[in-house]
C-alpha cells in the first residue's frame, strides 16, 4: 500500500488543512469520467493529498490521487516524468506506472464539489506489503533495500526538471537549520539536550561537506512505509511526492535511518543496505564519509519536526509511535558516536572491498584471480568479459551499475533469482538436507509432480546434479537394458562434459583438441533443412531418418547400437529445428533394430518450446528414455532421467546406483517451486505467445537485412541464421560475433552458436515481456545496420523505428 499512511511527518500545516474532500461516491464518478473506468473505491490514508484505492473483484489494481490544491503542478508533472524515464530505463523496477485519461494526459485538471479546481492522476497499484509491517528485517531483505535504492537512483540517472527544484520542508541539504528551527518544540530537556548535542556534532563536517557530492533526481523519502516487500525481498517503492534534485547519497541516508528504527545494531544493518546499494552504484569516499551524520540529521528533523506536529495534532497518536522508535535510535548513535559509527562502517564494508576500487578495478581483480587460479580451458563471453554482481528474472545487473536484458540463460528458466524458488530453497536448506537413502516428504512430492508432465509408460526418475550426470546415467540405462555398448548421435551434438559424452558428441570430438569419432559411435546427418542435403520441410523428416535405417542396417553383430541420443532441438547445432516426421520415422527405425530412444532435452524442456512441456512433444514421439537439466532447478544444480519400468528394472542388477546430492531435500524443494512458479505464472504460455511475436519480428527484419539467412525456433528457443550471402548460405561468424558485441553494448544479452559460430542463439528466462522483444528487435535493427553493408542499400522503411 501506498505509504502516505503513517508517514511520520507532513508538509506544511496549511497543506494539511486544505486536503480534497471527495466522497468515494465523487470520486467513483471522476474515475468514470476521466478514465472511463468503473471499480468499487477504498480510501487511503494521505495527511495532504486524497488517495483512493480502485478495486477491481476485491483487488486493488490502480491509485486514484486527487492532489492537495496547494500542490505545486510542476512537482507533480515531475513526479510523473520521472516515473515515466524509470520505466523506460528499467521497466521491470516496481515502481507505480502513470495511468493516461480518456484524452492523454496522467495529470488531469477536474472541478472538485467544492468548486475548486484540483489535479487528479491514476497509478497502477504495485503490489507488496510495507517494508514498516515487516516483522523481521534479515539481512536479505536489508540488503534488497539497499539493492532497491541503487536501482532506482540508477534509473533516474540524467532525468532532469524543473519540478525537481524546489523548496522542500524534507530536503536534507537544508536540515541543519530546520532542524534547529524546530529543537525549542522538543518538551522533554533530556531529549532536547540529546538533539542539540547531535545536531552540533553534525554542524562541522556538513557545513560545506555537502558541496561537490554527486547530484540529481532523488526519491528522497526511502521511509519504511513506501518501500514494498514481496516474498522476503524489497519489490517496489511508491510516494515520489517529496522527490527533489538533491545529494546521490541521501536516498540510502534516508532509508538506513528508517530502516535503523528497532534495530541494536546500527552498523549491521546500514551495512546490509550499503552492500547491496553498492552492487548498483559505488558510494565515493567523501559519501561514505558523511554518511553517518546525514543518517543522524534526517532522524534528528524527524523527531523536531515531529515535535513540531505533535503540538498541532496532538491525537494523531501514530506521530508519536513512530517518534518513539526515531528516538531510540538517536539514543544509541549518541552512546556509540558518530566516529564509531563510521569506523565499523569502514571496516566491514570499504576496507574489506578493496577501499577506493572502481568497479573497474574490482574487475581487473576478479580477471588476474581467475587467470592465476581458474583451471583453464574455458573461454569467457565477449571480449571486455561482464562482471556481473546481481540477477533479477530476465535482467542482469553489472558492477558498471548497467542493467543487461538476459536473453541467452535458459538456465534461469522462470528469472533470475526468482523470490518463489529463493524461498523455497532457504527454507529447505534451513530445516533438512540430506540424501536419498532416507525418507522425506520432499522426494515423494516432486516424484509425482514431475511425472504428472509426462506420458505414459515413462514414469520412473532417478535424480542427478547436472546435465551430464543425467546422460551418462541414461547411456548405462540403455546398455543394462540392451546388453549393447554402441550408440548413434546426431552430426554437431553436444551431450555433456564427462568422458564418455565426450566421445558420443561430435560438436566436441571433431572440434579443437577433439580425439576424433570412437569406433563404438555412429554419427548420422543432421536433419537441417536450412543448409543441409534434404531442405523440402515436408520430406525431409523421411528423407534423413531414412539415412539412419540404412546405417543400422549395415551394422554389423558387433556393432550394433544401444541408444539413439537426440536433442529434440539440437541446440549446440544451430538452433536446428527438426522436420516433421523425423523423430517418429528415426524411433521407428531405432526401435526396429533393438535399440531405445534417448531424447536430450536439457536445453529444452520445460515448457520452453510452448506449445507442449518437452520438445519431443512437437514430433509427436515418446521416448524410452528422457534426460532435464539446466531449466529444471532454475540454477540449482538438479537433473533428472526419465524412463520406462522395464529399464529401470533392467538396470537394478544388483550394483547399486547411489548420487550423494541427486534428489536431495533441497533440490526437490527447488524443483517444486519451479514447477509451481512455472503453473501459477503460466509461463509455457507465455513462451508460446512471446515466442510467436519474437519469430514473427524477427522474420520482418529478415526482409530488410540480406545478412538474415534463416529465422528458425520454437516458442522461446529461437535461431538467428546470419551468411554472408543468401544464396549461398556460407555461415558469417564475423558479423555475428560484432552483432553480439554491439547488443552487448546496448544493454541486450545473446550469444553464437552452430557448427559455423554465425547463430545468434535466443533463449531468455521465461519472464521476459513484450516490451523486452521489442526494444531487442530494434536493437537488432540497429546493430545489423551499423555492421551489415547490404541492409543501407537496400534501405527499407524501418519497420521499429530507433527511439528518440
Ligand atoms: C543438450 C545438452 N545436453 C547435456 C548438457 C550437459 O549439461 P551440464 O552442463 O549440466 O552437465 C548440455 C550442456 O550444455 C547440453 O546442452
Amino acid at each position: 500500500m501506498s505509504g502516505e499512511s503513517g508517514r511520520l511527518f507532513t508538509t506544511t500545516p496549511a497543506a494539511v488543512g486544505a486536503a480534497p474532500q471527495f466522497s468515494p461516491r465523487e470520486a467513483g464518478e471522476l474515475l468514470r469520467r476521466l478514465y472511463a473506468m468503473d471499480g468499487s473505491l477504498e480510501p487511503l490514508p494521505s495527511e495532504r493529498d486524497q488517495n483512493f484505492a480502485v478495486l477491481d473483484r476485491g483487488r486493488p489494481c490502480f491509485v486514484l490521487k486527487i492532489a492537495n490544491p496547494l500542490e505545486n503542478a510542476s512537482a507533480l508533472e515531475a513526479q510523473d516524468a520521472a516515473l515515466k524515464w524509470v520505466i523506460s530505463r528499467d521497466p521491470s523496477l516496481g515502481v507505480p506506472r502513470p495511468i493516461a485519461d480518456r484524452h492523454g494526459n496522467t495529470i488531469s485538471r477536474t472541478g472538485g464539489p467544492d468548486g475548486k479546481e484540483y489535479l487528479v492522476r491514476l497509478l497502477a497499484w504495485v503490489p507488496g506489503s510495507a517494508l514498516a509491517s515487516v516483522e523481521r528485517h534479515h539481512r536479505s531483505l536489508l540488503k534488497s533495500l539497499g539493492w532497491m535504492i541503487g536501482r532506482l537512483d540508477a534509473a533516474l540517472e540524467g532525468f532532469d526538471h524543473p519540478g525537481l527544484y524546489r523548496e522542500l520542508h524534507w530536503d536534507l541539504s537544508r536540515g541543519l537549520s530546520t532542524a534547529a528551527a524546530n529543537l525549542a518544540e522538543i518538551d522533554d530537556a533530556n531529549s532536547r539536550a540529546l538533539a542539540a548535542r547531535l545536531l552540533e556534532a553534525c554542524k562541522e563536517p556538513l557545513r560545506g561537506g555537502l558541496e561537490g557530492l554527486r547530484a540529481g533526481a532523488i526519491h528522497n523519502d526511502f521511509n519504511d512505509h513506501n518501500v514494498l516487500v514481496q516474498n522476503g525481498r524489497v519489490s517496489g517503492v511508491v510516494d515520489f511526492g517529496d522527490m527533489i534534485a538533491g545529494k546521490l547519497v541521501f536516498d540510502p541516508a534516508i532509508a538506513i535511518a528508517y530502516a535503523l528504527i528497532g534495530k541494536e545494531d546500527l552498523v549491521g544493518t546500514a551495512k546490509w543496505v550499503l552492500e547491496g546499494y553498492q552492487e548498483i552504484i559505488g558510494l565515493e569516499p567523501q559519501e561514505r564519509e558523511l554518511l553517518p551524520e546525514l543518517i543522524t540529521l534526517r532522524l534528528l528533523m524527524s523527531v523536531a519536526i515531529s515535535a513540531k506536529q505533535r503540538k498541532l495534532r496532538p491525537d494523531d497518536d501514530y506521530l508519536t509511535v513512530s517518534e518513539k522508535g526515531a528516538w531510540d535510535v538517536l539514543r544509541l548513535i549518541d552512546k556509540l558516536g558518530l566516529e564509531r559509527i563510521r569506523s565499523g562502517l569502514a571496516k566491514s564494508l570499504w576496507r574489506d572491498k578493496a577501499m577506493g576500487s572502481s568497479p573497474g578495478s574490482a574487475t581487473e581483480r576478479v580477471l588476474a584471480v581467475r587467470r592465476e587460479h581458474f583451471g583453464r580451458g574455458l573461454r569467457l563471453h565477449y571480449k571486455r568479459p561482464l562482471h556481473i554482481v546481481r540477477g533479477w528474472m530476465q535482467y542482469l545487473y553489472g558492477a558498471d551499475g548497467r542493467e543487461y536484458l538476459d536473453l541467452v540463460n535458459n538456465v534461469c528458466h522462470v528469472g533470475h533469482c526468482h523470490p518463489k524458488v529463493v524461498e523455497a530453497a532457504h527454507r529447505q536448506w534451513s530445516q533438512l538436507n540430506t540424501n536419498t537413502r532416507y525418507l522425506y516428504d520432499e522426494l515423494a512430492d516432486y516424484l509425482e509432480r514431475l511425472l504428472a508432465l509426462f506420458p505414459e509408460p515413462l514414469k520412473v526418475c532417478y535424480l542427478v546434479c547436472s546435465g551430464s550426470e543425467a546422460n551418462e546415467l541414461a547411456l548405462r540405462l540403455a546398455r543394462a537394458y540392451t546388453g549393447r555398448r554402441d550408440v548413434m548421435v546426431l552430426d554437431h551434438a553436444y551431450h555433456g562434459n564427462t568422458t564418455t559424452l565426450v566421445e558420443i558428441s561430435p560438436y566436441k570430438y571433431k572440434g579443437k583438441g577433439g580425439a576424433g569419432r570412437p569406433d563404438w559411435v555412429h554419427e548420422v546427418e543432421l536433419p537441417d533443412t536450412y543448409r543441409g542435403r534434404w531442405r523440402d520441410p515436408k520430406q525431409a523428416g523421411e528423407q534423413y531418418a531414412a539415412r539412419i535405417r540404412e546405417a543400422l542396417s549395415r551394422q554389423g553383430a558387433g556393432e550394433r547400437i544401444a541408444a539413439f541420443i537426440c536433442e529434440s532441438v539440437p541446440g549446440c547445432a544451430g538452433q536446428v529445428v527438426l522436420p516433421e516426421g523425423y523423430l517418429a520415422a528415426a524411433y521407428r527405425a531405432v526401435r526396429e533394430a533393438g535399440a531405445v530412444c534417448i531424447a536430450d532435452e536439457v536445453q529444452v524442456g520445460f515448457g520452453r518450446v510452448g506449445n507442449h512441456a518437452w520438445a519431443f512433444q512437437t514430433q509427436g514421439v515418446i521416448p524410452d528414455i528422457v534426460t532435464l537439466g539446466k531449466p529444471i532447478g532454475n540454477g540449482h544444480p538438479l537433473a533428472a532421467v526419465i524412463t520406462r519400468s522395464e529399464i529401470a528394472e533392467a538396470f537394478d542388477n544388483g550394483m547399486e546406483y547411489f548420487n550423494t546430492f541427486g534428489g536431495n531435500p533441497v533440490s526437490c524443494a527447488v524443483g517444486l517451486a519451479v514447477l509451481d512458479v512455472m503453473e501459477e505464472e503460466g509461463l509455457q504460455e507465455r513462451a508460446r505467445v512471446l515466442g510467436d511475436r519474437l519469430l514473427k519480428g524477427l522474420r520482418s527484419l529478415a526482409e530488410h537485412h540480406e545478412a538474415i539467412g534463416d529465422v528458425r525456433g520454437l516458442g522461446l528457443f529461437v535461431g538467428v541464421d546470419l551468411v554472408r550471402d543468401r544464396e549461398s548460405r556460407e555461415p558469417d561468424p564475423a558479423l555475428a560475433e560484432k552483432v553480439v558485441e554491439r547488443l552487448k553494448e546496448r544493454g541486450i544479452l545473446v550469444n553464437t552458436e552452430g557448427p559455423g559460430d554465425n547463430v545468434l542463439k535466443i533463449k531468455p528466462p521465461l519472464q521476459i515481456n513484450e516490451a523486452d522483444i521489442d526494444r531487442f528487435l530494434e536493437e537488432l535493427d540497429g546493430a545489423l545496420r551499423g555492421v551489415d553493408p547490404l541492409a543501407s542499400a537496400v534501405s527499407p522503411p524501418n519497420p521499429h523505428p530507433q527511439r528518440g
